[in-house]
Formats: C-alpha cells, structure tokens, sequence
C-alpha cells in the first residue's frame, strides 16, 4: 500500500508582484525554471500564475518534508508543467525518487493563489 503524505500553501498575489518588480531577474533565476516563467509571462497577469506556482512549491516541499525522504529541496529543483489541458503537472530535479509520484493543485484569485500537494510513496 503507497503511503501518503499531504501539504497546502496560500501566497499573496501582491507580495509575488512586489518581490518581482523588486528583484525580478534574481528571484525568477533561483524560484522559476524557464518552462515556468515562458508559460507566466504570457499570461495577461503573470504574478497570479507565479503566485500560483509559488505556492505550489511550498505546499510541495510540506508534502515531501513531512514524507521523510528528504529535508531539503530548491524551489527551482521543483517545476510545474501545465499539460495541454491546463493540468498542473511536478517534475522534481532530485536523485532517487523514483518511487514518489507528486501531485499538486493550484487555485487562485486576484488577491490570493493557493496550493495543495500529495505525494505517495510506493
Ligand atoms: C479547469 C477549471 C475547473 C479551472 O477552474 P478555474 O476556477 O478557472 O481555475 P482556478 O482559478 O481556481 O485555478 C487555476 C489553476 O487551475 C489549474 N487548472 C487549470 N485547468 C485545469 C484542469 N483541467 N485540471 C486541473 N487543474 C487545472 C491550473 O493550475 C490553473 O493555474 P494556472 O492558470 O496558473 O496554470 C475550469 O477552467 C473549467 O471547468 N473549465 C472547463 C473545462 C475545461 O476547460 N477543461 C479543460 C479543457 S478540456
């Protein structure tokens, strides 16, 4: 039987849009990977989707932490891969996780972007 391990985040669409005019190219290089940021900035409101994405990773790394299998894990280590019908999809940069699937969802709103992850360890 997989077990299961759980994690959620909420992320101010503002604080993103700060931080980013802020330190933009800083904070996009270590937080977003290219796929991630192509996909944002085409968006009529790109700090929603980062946002969304942001928290994503965070809710991510409770699920993974609180796993066991690892205790660290760059945000930039984590990508979120919209499929053709908008699916958010994780792929983890990290050796040896085969066995762990992730998976994540995203919702969001002007003010507010909100995650919540599983992962499953078989
Ligand atoms: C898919 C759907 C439920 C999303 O609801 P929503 O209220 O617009 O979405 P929210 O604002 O709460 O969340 C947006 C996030 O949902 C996620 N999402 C989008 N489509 C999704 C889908 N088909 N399945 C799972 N998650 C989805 C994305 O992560 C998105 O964030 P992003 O835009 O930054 O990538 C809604 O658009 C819908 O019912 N659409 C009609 C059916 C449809 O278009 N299906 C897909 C094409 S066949």
């Amino acid at each position: 039987m997989p077990e299961y391990f759980i994690g959620t985040d909420i992320v101010s669409v503002s604080r993103i849009e700060n931080i980013i005019q802020q330190y933009s190219d800083r904070f996009k290089k270590h937080t977003f990977t290219d796929n991630e940021k192509s996909y944002c900035d085409l968006k009529p409101n790109p700090a929603i989707h980062y946002a969304g994405r942001f928290a994503a990773k965070e809710a991510i790394k409770k699920a993974l932490y609180s796993s066991g299998i690892i205790n660290s894990i760059n945000f930039i280590d984590i990508e979120i891969v919209s499929s053709d019908y908008g699916v958010p999809e994780v792929q983890l940069s990290y050796p040896n996780l085969n066995n762990t699937q992730v998976k994540v969802s995203i919702s969001h709103i002007e003010e507010y972007a909100i995650a919540f992850a599983v992962v499953s360890l078989s």
